[in-house]
Order: structure tokens, then sequence, then C-alpha cells
């Protein structure tokens, strides 16, 4: 799914769209040009090559536009503005030579123009993965996250003057993505999806005895296949972990202080902007001045973002504005490469799926025909049992392949719907349904969506112009970055091995196979990384952080919200009732009204605040959602982008 097609219906976002394509968008290109041709002639110079580059082309390409190392930025996927900022690979390096890094940053511009009273600065959100791309995040999600943690929904009314309007900003971490250069384990982008569909036909762990031997072998192939090339004196398979992620952050945060001062001048100096009735300019100078060294950072982080963000409060602890910290991640055992604090309470969506399917009834959910929640739970685990031993041929027809679908392939369209809820659970009970009557159709048609995805051809990776191979799978990267931020890194036997298997197995039975892959992951990259912060993950900030955790997280159990709550002063936990991985994963109003409060007044939710849903999965409780006449259109374009994000694939994909 697109971010075009799932653009809101019926929101200001047209009007406010004409308004900045024609105000915001040629003034920040006017405003790159203005500004450099005073301050650094090159740049300027560079700029009406970039401009004409850009204007040869219908789409935008990353490698159009320059890396600089201040902030400048073009117009790029419709309202967007998009960035490179050049920064040391080694941040440890005083003589300023030594390999670039170029950090792709997207931005979803504020709704007001920064010299406005209500601009609230920018918000950088992250993902998860590790490796996931927060650019990619931001053009699917960018303008709903801006409906939550805006003062309105709606357009900014010049009459109200409380309320505090963000730049949405989302950015591909060090070697992820459109930032250059990426990490890649891989020739090319065929021996990729070669690689990905040999280890999806072997089978998930625990599809049979071989797969645990072969996902072994595999490992240590694929991280040994990351390997530097003779001519890298600093690799980046070395700088890539969480650490100087933080301090890319860092960068951000200052780059846009200098951005603000000078824009705000230009814009000034222009006479582009009107002043408000009661602000001279001076005043206005004043509050947008680059506070250097002391810039602050906002920030909604989701799954692995929530060590990026929690690993960035330890190490700036002064520079925390407002964090939000969303489906957390024990960072003791995400540090320690111990992953024993995930599945705790995975199966207890399983149930709540019973639950649901069995209220729901069979119109909604296919899968019931007439049995009680216990017995659906006999039935679906029956079905996983049987699928090992007797896959389901699928035959072909005119202009449609044969094949079979397996038990692994029900296990990953599982660990899909244990994440996304509201994406899923009509389509899994519908496979389901099909998988009794031995009819594989729908999830043959699941498992060929995911080939698709995953091919050369149809993610139109080629090489770009600088020859680099695109980067089409955030999993090496992921592992680059998991591995490096190892504490101290551990031979494990196979014996060892099958113990922590059975540990997980015990915390879940439908995820606890499929997760100890995880472990593996670094059985072939011992690489440690050149450097790495190794303070306690907690501290007293300069604003409070906020954790929200659902009840029940497939991957990231609220416990561990409370538990990290603890190492930070005067956070707190907000729960929200619902299934599946980060709160946006489900519609609930009162959350996103928390957190709104949150990022417009730093308002924390009390100890032991709860957030309900506005409707569950299969449709329950929609009609009674919809009859909420009282609410106000603001709260009407608020639930429609809440309940449409939960509507969508999950930030953090799964692993395997
Ligand atoms: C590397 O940089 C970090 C962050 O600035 C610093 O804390 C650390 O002491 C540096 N290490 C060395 C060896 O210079
Ligand atoms: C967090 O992880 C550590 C290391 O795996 C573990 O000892 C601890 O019990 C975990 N805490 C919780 C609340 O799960
Ligand atoms: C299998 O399910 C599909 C629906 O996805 C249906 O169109 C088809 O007729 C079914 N096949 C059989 C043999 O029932
Ligand atoms: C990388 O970013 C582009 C947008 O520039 C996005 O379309 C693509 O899906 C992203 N790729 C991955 C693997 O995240
Ligand atoms: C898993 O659970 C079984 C049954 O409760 C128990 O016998 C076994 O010792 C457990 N294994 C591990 C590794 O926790
Ligand atoms: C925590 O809250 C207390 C009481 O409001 C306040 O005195 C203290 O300064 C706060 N500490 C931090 C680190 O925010």
């Amino acid at each position: 799914m697109g971010f075009l097609e799932n653009r809101l219906e019926g929101s200001p976002r047209g009007r406010r769209l004409s308004y900045f394509t024609a105000v915001l968008v040629t003034s920040v290109l006017a405003s790159a040009f203005l500004f450099n041709a005073r301050h650094w002639t090159y740049h300027a110079r560079i700029d009406e090559q970039v401009q004409s580059t850009l204007d040869e082309h219908s789409e935008f390409a990353w490698h159009h536009i320059p890396a600089t190392s201040n902030l400048i930025y073009y117009p790029c996927y419709g309202e967007f503005q998009c960035a490179r900022l050049e920064l040391p690979m080694n941040w440890n390096r005083t003589d300023g030579a030594g390999e670039k890094i170029a950090l792709a940053i997207v931005k979803l511009p504020a709704r007001v123009p920064i010299n406005d009273k209500r601009y609230g600065g920018p918000v950088l959100i992250n993902p998860g993965g590790p490796g996931g791309s927060g650019v990619s995040l931001l053009l699917r999600w960018g303008q709903r996250i801006q409906t939550i943690i805006d003062f309105t929904s709606g357009q900014p009314e010049p009459s109200d003057d409380k309320g505090k309007y963000f730049d949405i900003v989302g950015f591909d971490p060090r070697g992820t993505n459109n930032t250059t250069p990426t990490f890649s384990c891989f020739p090319d982008a065929q021996s990729r999806y070669e690689a990905k569909l040999q280890m999806e036909a072997e089978g998930v762990m625990g599809s049979s005895d071989s797969a645990v031997h072969q996902i072994w072998a595999r490992s240590e192939a694929l991280g040994a296949g990351c390997v530097r090339s003779d001519k890298d004196t600093e690799w980046l398979g070395n700088f890539m972990n969480t650490s100087p992620a933080v301090l890319d952050m860092v960068e951000f945060i200052e780059r846009h202080g200098e951005w603000r001062e000078h824009e705000t001048e230009r814009l000034l100096s222009e006479k582009s902007v009107q002043l408000a009735i009661d602000e001279t300019e001076a005043a206005v100078k004043q509050r947008n001045a680059w506070k250097r060294g002391k810039e602050k950072l906002l920030y909604w982080g989701f799954s692995y973002g929530t060590i990026l963000g929690m690993t960035f409060a330890a190490m700036q602890p002064h520079r925390i504005e407002r964090a939000a910290i969303d489906s957390v991640v024990n960072a003791t055992d995400y540090y320690t490469g111990s992953w024993l604090s995930n599945l705790q309470d995975t199966d207890l969506i399983m149930n709540k799926f019973y639950e649901y399917c069995h209220e729901a009834g069979p119109e909604s959910c296919p899968f019931m025909s007439g049995e009680t929640a216990a017995e659906l739970k006999q039935k679906f685990e029956n079905l996983l049992t049987s699928l090992k031993e007797d896959p389901i041929v699928v035959p072909g027809s005119v202009g449609q392949p044969w094949d079979i679908v397996t038990y692994s392939d029900l296990v990953l369209l599982l660990s899909d719907t244990l994440y996304a809820p509201y994406v899923y659970f009509d389509f899994f009970a519908k496979v389901l349904a099909e998988i009794a009557q031995k009819n594989g159709t729908s999830l043959l048609e699941s498992k060929r969506q995911r080939h698709r995805e995953a091919s050369p051809a149809s993610t139109g990776c080629q090489e770009d112009a600088s020859g680099r191979d695109c980067y089409s799978d955030a999993h090496e990267a992921g592992i680059a970055i998991q591995c490096t931020d190892l504490v101290d890194v551990k031979d494990i036997s196979k014996s060892s091995f099958y113990d922590y298997r059975d540990t997980l197995r015990n915390q879940s039975k439908v995820l606890g196979d499929a997760w100890s892959a995880i472990a593996m992951v670094c059985l072939g990259f011992k690489e440690r990384p050149a450097w790495r912060f190794d303070g306690e993950i907690g501290g007293e900030t300069s604003h409070p952080l906020l954790f929200i955790g659902n009840t029940r997280d497939p991957v990231t159990p609220l416990r561990n919200a409370h538990l990290m709550s603890t190492f930070f002063a005067n956070s707190t936990v907000l729960e929200q009732r619902s299934e599946g991985h980060g709160s946006i994963s489900a519609p609930s109003l009162c959350t996103a009204k928390t957190v709104r409060k949150y990022f417009q007044t730093g308002e924390l939710p009390s100890t032991g605040t709860v957030c309900e849903v506005d409707e569950r999965p299969f449709h329950i409780g929609k009609s009674n959602y919809q009859s909420q006449s009282l609410s106000s259109m603001d709260d009407d374009i608020l639930r429609t982008a809440i309940q449409t994000l939960s509507r969508e694939p999950s930030v953090s994909e799964p692993w395997f």
C-alpha cells in the first residue's frame, strides 16, 4: 500500500497542500539558493546544478541532491522535503578526514510557517527493526502522525495562539535504505532475492527437524558475507551500532537549529511572511535563534526505535524535550543479545483471536462454524500440526501457477497477523477457514504477494547512478546494528541453543520457535563496533519520557515499559488495552489525545492510566463507535487518522 492511496479523504490536507506547495516548497528552494548565495557560495553553485537535475527528472531520486554539512531541503515526493546531511562515519575522528555518510532525511513541514509562535520544531520518528527505514515510514505515516500530535487535526486558525504545530521528520539510520553508503551482504539484488527464496523454502525454525541446521549454517554464511572490501579503511560494519546513530540525531537537531535561524532571517528579510500583530522581528529572531549545543530532541520511536530513543536519552539527557517510547524493548535484554523478554504475551493474542472470532460469528470470522473459543484454539493447533506433514497442493489454472503452501507459510502470515490484528485478523480467519477445507488459495496469494514485494524486478531495484546495489531489505543492516550493539560476543553451541529454544517455546507456543532464530543472527558476524556508549540506559532527563505499551504486544510486552520506566526519572507508562505491536496498531482516541497532550504541553498521564480502544478486530464494536455523534470535527479527523494507521501493515517488520 503506497501512501498516496491512503491519503485521507475529507481532511484539510488538500487545502493546506495547495498553500504549502505554492508558498513553502518553492520558498524553501529559493531559500537554499539565496541563503547560500550569501553564506556559502560554493553550495549556491551546486544548487543551480541540482535544480536543473531535479527539473530534468519527473521523479525524485536521492542521488539527484547533494550531501551537505548544513541542511538544505529540496522538494520531493509531492508535499515533502528532502535533505542529505553529510556526517563522519567515525565520530571519533578529530582530523575531519575519513569516510563520510549522507543521512537521508525527509520532512513533512509544519502547517504554520517557522516564524509563527506556534511552530513546534521537528519531531523525529523511527519505525524499529533495527534497520527499518524512517523515510519510508514518514512517507506512509507522516501525515497521520502529524494529525495526532498537532494542536488540532484541522486547519490551524489564526485565532488559536496556544497550540503547537510540528514538522514530522523521518531519517534512514546509518547503513539503511536511502542513507549512503548502505550496508550489504550480497553482491546484487538478484542474489539477495535468491537467498531469500531458498531460505523460505527450507522452512522456518520448527518446520522440520533439519530446519535448525540449515538456519544455523545460513546465519554463519550470511554474516560472513557482510565483508569489507580491500579498499575499505573505515568499514561501515564497525560504525553502525546505536551509539553513533544517536550522535547522528544530535547533529541533525543542531543543524536544524542553524537552519531555523537562517531561514527565519531570510523569511523576514524577504517580507515573505506576515508578523503577528503583537510581535517584532527582533522577538521572532530571538525565539528562532540557534541555541548552539543546546538544541533539544522531539521524538516518537517504536520497537527497536525505543532502544534508539532510550539510548539517546541516556547519552544526552539534557537534550530531551519530548520522547515517546512506544512498544518498549528491555534494553538489557537487547544489548546482551538474550532476546528473552519478548514473547511473554504473544500467545495471549491468539487467545484473543479465538475469543473475538467466536464473538464475531461465522459471517465476520469464517474460521468459526459454531465452535467455542476453546474449540477454535484446538482447531487451529491441529491445523498447524497437520500442515507440517501435509502441505497443501494448490492446483494451477489458466494464467495461475500451481504451488504448495506449507507450515512455514502459515507461520509467516501468523507473525504478521500478531503484529497488526486490525490489518490481518479478517484475512487470517479466511485463510484458516480455507486451510480447514484443504484449500490453500488465499495463503498462496499472501505468499506470492510477499515474493512480488521482494523481487528485484518489482521493487524497481536497480543500481543507482553511483553504481550502488539498491537497498531492498532491512535485514542485513539490522544484522550489523544488532550484532555490533552486543556488549560482548559469545560463542554458542548447538546444544546450548536447544535449551534456549525450549525456553522460548515455553514462552510462546506460536512464535517461540521462529523467534529463536534471531539469536543465531550474529553467528557469522562477530565484528565489534569502533566505539559504543557503555553507560546505564536510564537517567534524569530534561523532560520525562512517555512510555507506551499495549496490554498484549506480540514482541514487546507491557512489562518492558514498566521496567524501563523505573530507570528514567519521572517518566510514566501509558497502557493501551489492545493487541498488536505499537500503540498505532490499534485505534484509540484516548491514546492519541494523551500523546498529543504530551507533545503539546509536556504533561504526562498519571501512573496507572489505561486507554481503551475504540473498536476491536473483526469490526466488533464498530457500530457504536461510529455513532459517537457528539464528537467534534477535530475528533473525526483524528479518528480517521488513527483508524487508517491501524489498518496498514505494522511499522517494524518481523525479522524472519
Ligand atoms: C568517541 O566518541 C565518544 C562520543 O563523542 C566519546 O564519548 C568517546 O570517549 C570517544 N572515544 C575515543 C576513544 O575517543
Ligand atoms: C530484562 O532483561 C534481562 C536480561 O535478559 C532479564 O534478566 C530481566 O529479567 C528482564 N526484565 C524483565 C522485566 O523482563
Ligand atoms: C478455494 O478458495 C477460493 C477462495 O479464496 C475459492 O475461490 C475456491 O473456489 C476454493 N476452491 C475450492 C476447491 O473450494
Ligand atoms: C526505502 O525508501 C523508499 C523511499 O525513498 C521506500 O519506497 C522504500 O520502501 C524503502 N525501502 C526499504 C527496504 O525500506
Ligand atoms: C519448558 O516447560 C516444560 C513443561 O512445563 C518443562 O518441563 C521444561 O523444563 C521447560 N523447559 C525450559 C527450558 O524452560
Ligand atoms: C521529578 O519531579 C519532581 C516533582 O515534580 C521534581 O522536583 C524533580 O525535579 C523532577 N525530576 C526530574 C529529573 O525531572
